[in-house]
């Protein structure tokens, strides 16, 4: 904890999609720790909404929101770099993204576009904006909130896998390309969670899919938000909330053969069903 306080404490942090889910979890985590915050989303009613609720918890924090698409590069400059100027940030988490399941045959080339805007180019240009003003300040954090599914690939997720894995090749490049600057950069693993996002991917998930993701224990967003910020605290470039998260990249990178054929097993008795 005394870590936590230390390394959060009185240092301005701006997390996207922190109205939802992980982020917004984390938003909370955070004014207990004494950070200030900038929160990032579209819908400008639920980062208000979250605002409220930290304040009614927190009544001396310090929360912005700013609502704007990160996908759209004109507006992340315009929306966040008159305000770093004169907040200037401390550590950023990208977390924001989306998740649209599908079997490939019968996915929306729109849907493949939609993943890389946000999850993969949302990310970039809220890192570019960022940045600058780290190197500048001679320190500072990045997290990149990935999945799983940024490091193996599973049925009905052809498009999601893409953009996480793009996040995660840029991720390990920018770790050592800004170390020289004192900035630490992080990458988040998270197993699926219990967020709005989840909820709303179950609804339209390929049967084969449920079946392999069931293979692995949903988290709470507490859990991984909690992870995360020990995990920031401690430095740590990779982090992977939970032992069944774990033990599936682990298996995936030492026997690649084995976890296939466990995922194509669950596929096929799914596709029996
Ligand atoms: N839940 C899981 O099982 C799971 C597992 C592994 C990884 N993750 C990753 O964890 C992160 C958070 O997911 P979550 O499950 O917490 O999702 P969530 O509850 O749907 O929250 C997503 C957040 O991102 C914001 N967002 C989406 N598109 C945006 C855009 N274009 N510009 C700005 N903000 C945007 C949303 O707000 P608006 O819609 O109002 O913009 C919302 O605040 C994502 O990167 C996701 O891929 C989730």
């Amino acid at each position: 904890m005394a870590n936590r306080e230390a390394k959060f404490g009185g240092k301005h942090v701006i997390v996207t999609g922190g109205s939802s889910g992980i982020g917004k979890a984390l938003a909370k985590r955070l004014a207990e720790l004494k950070s200030e915050l900038t929160l990032v989303a579209r819908r400008e009613t639920l980062l208000e909404e979250t605002k409220a609720e930290i304040l009614a918890a927190h009544p001396d924090a310090q929360v912005h929101v700013l609502p704007l698409d990160i996908a759209d590069e004109a507006k992340v400059q315009a929306g966040l770099g008159p305000h770093l100027e004169t907040r200037p940030p401390d550590m950023l988490i990208n977390n924001a993204g989306i998740a649209i399941p599908g079997r490939f045959l019968e996915q929306d080339a729109q849907d493949y576009r939609a993943h890389m805007d946000i999850n993969y180019f949302g990310m970039v240009h809220m890192t570019r904006t960022v940045a600058p003003h780290l190197v500048k300040r001679g320190g500072g954090h990045i997290a990149n909130v990935g999945s799983i599914l940024s490091v193996m690939g599973i049925y009905g997720y052809t498009a999601y896998a893409a953009s996480k894995f793009a996040m995660q090749g840029f991720t390990e490049c920018l770790r050592g390309e800004l170390k020289p600057y004192g900035i630490q950069v992080t990458m988040l693993l998270p197993p699926d969670t219990d967020t709005p996002q989840h909820t709303a991917e179950l609804e339209i998930m390929p049967a084969e899919t449920k079946a392999i993701a069931g293979n692995v224990k949903m988290l709470s967003a507490e859990r991984v938000a909690d992870t995360l910020i020990d995990g920031m605290a401690g430095g740590r470039f990779e982090i992977i909330p939970g032992f069944d998260g774990r033990m599936t990249v682990a298996a995936h990178r030492w026997i690649p053969g084995i976890v296939r054929w466990v995922c194509d097993s669950s596929q096929k008795k799914a596709a029996r069903a």
